[in-house]
């Protein structure tokens, strides 16, 4: 990678201008330094799945942070990863390169009219995606990530009743694989909901040996056309132990990092949104952390996530139930 400059004139750290080189030098020895573990979602910018020590799907990062002795995460991902971490370890001290990375999924899910929804069928188990603020995971009975939700559904009897939030798309996955009727709240995310099927339909045409990977935030259309519905780490499974050569991946574009890595002899081609302008998807809130701003967090040890304890205590059950079941 180029050396290039990525001073931020908004940082005042006294070691001014630092190139990508220094940067990773800098946080290599700051997190020994202070024993902190640096771990990045698959949608993080290439330079920032460089640095870190763990990078994975949702369910692997709170599975991680769960087990870690470090004195600090470092969170690369968005506000509900740090979130959960905070959840999980108290104890520890968890930091986000930006504080704003927040996510249009979570914020479909008003923890209020949830609240509602939820008493006003209160013979329905509540099934949660990580995705959400810890006020909706405390009003949860068991978290789902896209990696597990289908062994967690499940898992619960079959006359259960069970309302499912906050991803209509996700749900309508899962309601279609397992036979439910699980009541779908009304929720969607930004990134996911808008590939465009007749786009994607025009690539496929231009690569029909193509296999199509489409995480389950996608539209039903979408997902009715994929060789492979899952989560990130899934989609990474599916690709590396598959035959197949290409593969248009119908997910935000941070992930062709890693499948690249993974697979250096495949093709990865990154699925077209339906702005004509936009040639891959990306999330605009994952891509607010930065190399630098995870150097300024980890020398300035902010911006930290903090849960009110009282809150951090009810949303962690829902989360626990489901590390027990995966
Ligand atoms: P994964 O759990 O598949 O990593 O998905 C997280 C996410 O935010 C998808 O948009
Ligand atoms: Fe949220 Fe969508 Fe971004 Fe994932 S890709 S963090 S669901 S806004």
């Amino acid at each position: 990678m180029a050396a290039e400059n990525v001073n931020n004139p908004q940082c005042g750290s006294a070691l001014g201008e630092m190139s990508v080189i220094e940067l990773k030098k800098e946080i290599k020895r700051l997190k020994h330094e202070k024993n902190a573990l640096i771990m990045a979602h698959y949608y993080q910018r290439d330079e920032i799945q460089e640095v870190a020590d763990f990078i994975g799907d949702s369910l692997a990062l709170a599975r991680k942070a769960a087990e870690t002795d470090a004195d600090i995460i470092v969170m690369c991902g968005v506000h509900f990863m740090g979130e959960t971490a905070k959840i999980l370890c108290p104890d520890k001290k968890v930091i986000i390169p930006d504080a704003e990375a927040g996510c249009s999924l979570a914020d479909s899910c008003d923890p209020e009219e949830f609240a509602e929804f939820v008493a006003a069928h209160p013979d329905h188990t509540v099934v949660s995606y990580v995705n959400t603020s810890a006020a909706v995971k405390a009003h949860t009975d068991i978290v789902v990530t896209s990696g597990n939700a289908r062994k967690v559904i499940d898992s619960l009897p079959e006359d259960e009743k069970i309302i499912f939030g906050p991803d209509r798309n996700l749900g309508e996955y899962i309601n279609t694989v397992t036979g439910r009727r699980m009541l779908l709240w009304d929720g969607a995310c930004h990134v996911h909901e808008r590939f465009s099927l007749e786009r994607i339909l025009e690539m496929k045409k231009e690569h029909p040996g193509a296999k199509i990977l489409v995480h389950p935030e996608c539209k039903r259309p979408l997902q009715l056309i994929a060789d492979k519905v899952g989560s990130t780490a899934a989609l990474l499974d599916f690709a590396a132990n598959d035959d197949g050569k290409e593969y248009i991946v119908v997910t935000e574009s941070g992930i062709l990092f890693e499948m690249r890595n993974k697979c250096p002899e495949k093709t990865f081609l990154a699925a077209p949104a339906e702005d004509a302008e936009c040639q891959c998807n990306q999330c605009d809130y994952m891509k607010l952390n930065t190399l630098r701003k995870v150097y300024d967090c980890l020398l300035t040890e902010t911006p930290e996530i903090l849960v009110e304890p009282q809150l951090a205590e009810k949303a962690l059950r829902p989360i626990e139930r489901m590390l027990a079941l995966s």
